[in-house]
């Protein structure tokens, strides 16, 4: 057993990883020059500051800083360790990795279980599979999938479940398996008996939906009710594994399909997710009887940046459409809304016409958030009835007035006019009233956008004072040509102002020495302190010429060495006034000489 990967592989690796690809699964990059760019999926932001360079194998972003190779992605990504994401690497690009390195997860220690919470998951979810598929006992729940319509190879796909009418026959399944009930019940599987005399089953007499994490793992269940028991679906508890707010039904399996579609369908519940995959939309994805919260919708803007919303009919449905508008909104996502006709939920619709007629004239006919609110709005009314019509007309004059941009408040005018042979202007001016009536808080969601965008762009274009400039550009031409290092070696030694040039500077000299072939990837690829790995991905970003001149290089030379000499000054200075109070005047004037000399060296 040996911790150590072999250089070789590590190279290998990382000759056939593409970072592009491999961020890819987690963020949308689009092109842009010779580099991606997408949202950074290390701190909050509406506007892309993220950038992948395929051509140097790096990520770097500029509003936070982030930076690194593949490997350090998936360190701050995943939280892996650096022989894990080698690892995971190699199994993605299929590359021999051998058996006996120990893989180092010591990165995340297992103090709470979770690693046997996920076990006992993935047994559980096996055994209640084959419950339904091949007991006796699972047989009335099959009937009722199989008539609701699941086929079997839907019900194998979504790997869904029967737990037994038992009180305890998972806790003794589990205990006889060596899984502690304390642990047990804090993964949500059992529940602890009020008495305290023990454990109990949480799942009974249920159809069992294994609710997997993003990355593919089972984090809970939901049991649905066989009949008309109350609750309709019991739920996991919010545990270590599973955390509602974060987690979206199916994403796993629809990330690479939201990619690809560009495009995600949302949905209530997750019967609908199953009959609208089953139906060709593969990139659906359903909150967990939870509203779709902030980080929801962060996620899903990190992913893709059209969302499709399918919610029921009814007008708690509607209402959830509304809220999810906004919240998406917020984030920049352009939302459509798909409409099931009246009293219908996706799945009864699907059921009802067949999963073509679902795809093509609800979700491919989705229409936008305006036509949607427009379309509720005439619900229950008789439009050709003069007290209904107002009524309408003034709703969506609300509608309008609310909208930001005064190009879509024409559209939607024009198109309300025409509909009710209005004229145009008598519309314009009831809007100015509504208008009024919203004060000016309303339009302020596009102000703020762009305000966020100029700060992030400052804070791109710091004014970083003239020696750290040069530190950095010297840095980026040692990356360019090794003949530098030796240059700078020479003149500048570990003479850096700044702390992180000068660990990296030592960190080229030793490549140097080593002789070691110097790409960008190779620097990256032996780096693992996030800081350095932070500014080389940030250095490497730097646009420079592709030759430095002797006087660039001295210039940027003398621009280092000066501020250092600039700093021992001030320093002495302060010294020789000390000095001179303490009426210590030989100190003083030794000081005074040094001084001078140093003065004289800046020429
Ligand atoms: P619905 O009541 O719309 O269920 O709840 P559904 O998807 O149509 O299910 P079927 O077709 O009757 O089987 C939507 C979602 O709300 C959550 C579940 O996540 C469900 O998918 N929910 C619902 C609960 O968590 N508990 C409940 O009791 C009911
Ligand atoms: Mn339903």
């Amino acid at each position: 057993m040996g911790n150590r990967i072999p250089d070789e592989i590590v190279d290998q690796v990382q000759k056939s990883a593409d970072i592009v690809e491999v961020i890819g699964d987690y963020v949308q990059l689009k092109k842009q020059g010779r580099n991606y760019f997408g949202l950074c999926p290390f701190h909050g932001e509406n506007t892309p500051s993220f950038s992948v360079s395929p051509d140097k194998q790096i990520f770097h972003c500029f509003g936070c800083g982030a930076g690194g190779n593949v490997f350090s992605f998936l360190r701050q990504m995943e939280g892996y360790s650096f022989t894990e994401s080698v690892s995971h690497l190699a199994d993605k690009y299929q590359i021999d990795f051998p058996d006996d390195i120990t893989i180092n997860t010591a990165s995340r220690p297992d103090s709470s279980g979770e690693q046997k919470m996920a076990e006992a998951h993935e047994l559980l979810k096996k055994f209640y599979h084959h419950l339904l598929m091949n007991t006796k006992e699972g047989q009335d729940a099959l009937d009722y999938l199989l008539s609701r319509g699941f086929t079997k190879e839907l019900i194998d796909e979504f790997e869904i479940g029967y737990a037994l009418d038992s009180w305890d026959f998972m806790t003794k399944f589990l205990a006889k398996r060596g899984f502690k009930e304390e642990l047990m019940e804090k993964a949500g599987l059992l529940i602890r008996r009020e008495d305290g005399s023990g454990y109990f089953d949480r799942f009974r007499n249920r159809i069992i939906f294994p609710i997997h994490d993003h990355h593919g793992a089972v984090a809970a269940f939901s049991g649905r009710a066989l009949g008309d028991q109350q609750p309709k679906y019991m739920n996991s508890p919010e545990t270590p594994l599973f955390h509602k707010s974060k987690l979206l039904y199916n994403f796993h399996k629809a990330r690479l399909q939201i990619r690809k579609q560009e495009r995600a369908v949302l949905f209530e519940g997750f019967a609908d997710v199953i009959s609208a995959v089953s139906s060709g939309v593969k990139e659906s994805i359903a909150t967990m009887g939870t509203s779709l919260t902030e980080e929801h919708a962060k996620i899903l803007r990190r992913n893709v940046e059209e969302i499709i919303l399918c919610y029921d009919s009814d007008s708690a449905g509607y209402e959830a459409t509304l809220k999810a508008v906004d919240l998406l909104m917020k984030k920049d996502c352009k939302v459509r809304v798909a409409i099931i006709p009246d009293g219908l939920d996706p799945d009864d619709y699907v059921k009802r016409y067949g999963g073509e007629k679902f795809k093509n004239d609800i979700i491919n006919a989705s229409v936008t958030v305006m036509a949607f609110k427009m379309q509720f709005f005439r619900k229950g009314k008789n439009l050709s009835d003069e007290g209904d019509r107002l009524a309408y007309i003034k709703s969506v004059l609300k509608e309008i007035s609310a909208l930001s941009g005064s190009l879509e408040q024409e559209v939607y005018l024009k198109q309300l006019a025409a509909e009710f042979s209005l004229s145009q202007e008598s519309l314009a001016e009831q809007l100015a009233v509504f208008s009024k009536q919203n004060g000016p808080g309303q339009n302020n969601r596009e102000t703020q956008t762009r305000r966020a965008h100029i700060t992030t762009k400052a804070r791109q274009k710091r004014l970083r004072p003239a020696h750290e400039n040069a530190e950095r550009l010297l840095l980026a031409h040692m990356l360019r040509d090794r003949g530098v290092i030796k240059k700078v070696l020479d003149r500048i030694g570990f003479e850096f102002n700044l702390d992180e040039h000068r660990a990296l500077a030592a960190y080229l000299y030793a490549l140097y020495e080593e002789g070691a072939e110097l790409t960008p990837q190779n620097a990256m690829s032996k780096l693992q302190d996030d800081t350095i790995s932070q500014l080389l991905s940030d250095i490497l970003m730097l646009q420079i010429n592709q030759e430095l001149s002797e006087a660039e290089l001295s210039d940027y030379v003398k621009k280092v060495l000066n501020h250092r000499k600039w700093s021992m000054i001030k320093e002495k200075e302060q010294e020789r006034a000390e000095a001179e109070r303490q009426k210590d005047f030989l100190t003083a004037a030794s000081l005074a000489q040094e001084i001078i000399t140093l003065n004289r060296s800046l020429k």
